[in-house]
């Protein structure tokens, strides 16, 4: 009896979330990928703040802090976020809940290469940032414009 109620429990446990996670899916298509990879983003944000703030002297440079950030930007660079990106999620097709052109799906070469130059100025920021303000002011310049020029190109702009 008891071993029966327990299984019973873990699977309304287990079904809940699940019906949850069903319901959440009607409102916006696509509505968990564009929270996934807008999510993804913000963590972007957030650790390149630290960095740029510490490069602008608005706050204190800090070994620790500055290497953390940088390796969390690092590893968020292995992230495979493909699924992140379904064909038709696009701001064409869905409006004001995205910001991402069609040209990420028009042009995936192009796509793909923008993530790669943002690797590749991660992992220069990792080796850099415990190393001294002035290696990491020397590593901010290639990271940032990473971002900017992928945004550039497949990120509608604000106007
Ligand atoms: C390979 C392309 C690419 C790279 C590299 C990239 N982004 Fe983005 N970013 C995008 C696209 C596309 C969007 C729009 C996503 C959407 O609205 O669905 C976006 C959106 C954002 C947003 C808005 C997120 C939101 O909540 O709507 C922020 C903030 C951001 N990026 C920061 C960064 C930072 C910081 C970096 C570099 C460390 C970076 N991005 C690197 C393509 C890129």
């Amino acid at each position: 009896m008891r071993l029966i109620s327990r299984t019973m429990l873990l699977a309304a446990a287990l079904t809940l979330p699940l019906a949850a996670t069903v319901q959440g899916q009607s409102d916006t298509p696509y509505e968990r990928h564009l929270n996934a990879r807008q999510g993804y983003m913000d963590v972007l944000a957030f650790n390149i703040g630290t960095l740029g703030g510490m490069a602008r002297g608005n706050i204190d440079y800090d070994a620790e802090a500055a290497q953390t950030a940088a390796d969390n930007l690092a590893a968020m660079s292995g992230v495979n976020t493909r699924p992140f990106w379904p064909e038709g999620s696009d701001n064409a097709a869905l409006g004001d809940a995205t910001r991402a052109l069609p040209a990420i799906w028009e042009d995936p070469e192009g796509f793909g290469e923008a993530w790669m130059a943002y690797r590749t100025a991660a992992s220069d920021m990792a080796e850099a940032a415990g190393g001294g303000l002035d290696a990491l002011r020397g590593a901010m310049g290639p990271l940032g414009s990473s971002c900017g020029s992928c945004h550039e190109d497949f990120r509608q702009s604000d106007d």
